[in-house]
């Protein structure tokens, strides 16, 4: 058991190790071994969060900008939005280490990554917070305030599918109070 105030969210570092990460799935770990690196230093196209403890990372999420059209939001908010894409970001990737998972550490990755929206608001407009959950993580999420998006019909899906969930900025700040 990992006391989460031991725990440390920062940006992703150059200098990281990253090869001993290990969360159980193989697509993730891929990910964050290989690609993290790259898409942040080099393509500039996501950054990574890390949560490290002693000095080893033990969970990591992935962010990048996204944009929501009115359509893909669900009926509560399409008569308030213009049919411009509305900005928000994006969970792209969420991983704990095996041996940390169920330590508070996925929540509090989280929790950095809604303070991050609150940034984006207030700099350059953020609607909320995306992420196209695992169909098992999405209690994991739906705890945290997520609600689930209508799914386009007639997009290519990948299997299992997943599942498109949001987190309007408004209930962030509430739960921030900012
Ligand atoms: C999903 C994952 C990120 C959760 O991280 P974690 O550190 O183990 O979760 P936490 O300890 O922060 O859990 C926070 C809360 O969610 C609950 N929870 C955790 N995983 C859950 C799940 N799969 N379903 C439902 N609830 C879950 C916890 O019980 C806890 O509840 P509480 O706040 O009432 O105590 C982690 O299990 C993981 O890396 N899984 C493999 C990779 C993966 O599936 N990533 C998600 C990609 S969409």
């Amino acid at each position: 058991m990992v006391n989460p105030i031991e725990i440390k969210v920062r940006r992703l570092r150059k200098s990281d190790d990253r090869g001993g990460f290990q969360s159980g799935n193989i697509e993730l770990d891929r990910f964050f071994h290989r690609y993290a690196g790259q898409n942040q230093f080099r393509h500039h196209i996501g950054t990574s969060y890390v949560a490290e403890t002693d000095n080893r990372i033990v969970g990591f999420t992935t962010v990048s900008s996204a944009e929501l059209t009115a359509e893909k939001l669900a009926k509560t908010f399409r008569r308030r939005l213009p049919d411009y894409p509305i900005p928000a970001l994006r969970v792209s990737r969420l991983a704990v280490d095996e041996r940390f998972q169920g330590n508070g550490i996925g929540k509090l990755l989280l929790k950095s990554v809604f303070e991050l929206s609150l940034d984006i608001r207030d700099q350059a407009g953020c609607y909320g917070v995306v992420v196209d959950a695992k169909p098992e993580t999405v209690a994991f999420y739906s705890r945290l305030g997520f609600f689930t998006l209508e799914i386009i019909s007639g997009a290519l899906r990948d299997r299992p599918e997943p599942v498109p969930m949001f987190l309007p900025i408004a209930t962030i700040a509430q739960a921030a109070g900012r």
